[in-house]
């Protein structure tokens, strides 16, 4: 099958209540491991990757590769630019033909967030793709980007937020954190009140180390997208480590490399599995 648009995936999602893990990865071997994990669970998701590991490859590899690696789908997947940091890698992933976009201004002032979101919103919306936004900003760290600050979602300017960015949908931060050196105190009061005044489906930044229980809570609140990062590199790097930790003259790259395949797909699978048991 070919990449799927965003809206389409999301309807997918509704009509079949299914959750959609959005996996992010680094590289070829992870790329072709997050669409292996989807197709070996006959689940949808995202194959996604955040404008900070763009810097080993550019939009237009990793289109390619995607687009190599779902092409025997029979499930429903879509390439995400996850935390795009600026407008001219939003341009360029749309341009490479990535299916959705998130445009992440959470660390500017409100009124700049709201008008780069905006641009990019407009911008993306020519190419008929879904844009994510953030309202709030997560601790933890999202490769070499550390943050220390928690600022939660503001219900009350949730409404205001959605409008004027003209997102498709919500990233929030509701007590998720980034990586895996902080531990995540979900806040479900708080994600309801969102739902309640949110028009957009959200998204869970954060998924890894979330417990599954929290994660189908979350699901009856408009969650509609959680991603996952650490969870798979660590598959990745645990691969390479322990052959390297066995035999300090390993050097059969290309038996790792199939290895770490196998491997993150499998986490993949487990996870994708997990969201939708309920
Ligand atoms: O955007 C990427 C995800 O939020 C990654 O979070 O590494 O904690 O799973 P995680
Ligand atoms: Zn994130």
């Amino acid at each position: 099958m070919k990449l799927v648009n965003g809206f389409d995936l999301m309807e997918y999602a509704k009509k079949h209540n299914y959750g959609l893990p959005a996996f992010n990865t680094t590289n070829l071997e992870m790329t072709y491991a997050i669409a292996k994990g989807l197709m070996n669970a006959n689940l949808p998701g995202y194959i996604q990757i955040s404008s900070n590991n763009l810097r080993l490859s550019n939009p237009e590899i990793i289109a390619q590769i995607a687009r190599d690696a779902v092409k025997k789908s029979e499930v429903p997947i879509a390439l995400h630019l996850d935390h795009g940091k600026s407008f001219e890698d939003v341009k360029a992933c749309c341009e490479a033909g990535f299916t959705s976009i998130m445009i992440d201004m959470s660390a500017l002032p409100y009124e700049e967030n709201i008008r780069e979101s905006r641009r990019a919103a407009e911008y993306c919306h020519f190419y008929g793709l879904p844009v994510e936004v953030e309202l709030g900003a997560l601790r933890g760290k999202e490769e070499d980007v550390v943050n220390e600050a928690d600022c939660k979602t503001d219900p009350d300017m949730v409404a205001d937020y959605v409008e004027r960015t003209g997102c498709d949908l919500l990233a929030v931060s509701i007590g998720n954190v980034h990586g895996l050196c902080l531990n995540p105190e979900i806040d479900i009061p708080l994600l309801e009140k969102i739902n309640r005044v949110c028009k957009v489906p959200l998204v869970l930044h954060g998924g890894s180390g979330i417990p599954k229980e929290v994660i189908w809570e979350c699901k009856k609140y408009g969650l509609i997208k959680i991603n996952y990062g650490s969870d798979l590199r660590k598959e990745f790097i645990r691969t390479f480590g322990e052959a390297y930790e066995e035999n300090h003259n390993e050097h059969d790259v290309i038996h790792l490399s199939v290895d770490s395949v196998e491997n993150v797909s499998k986490k993949a699978q487990e996870l994708v599995t997990m969201i939708n048991e309920h």
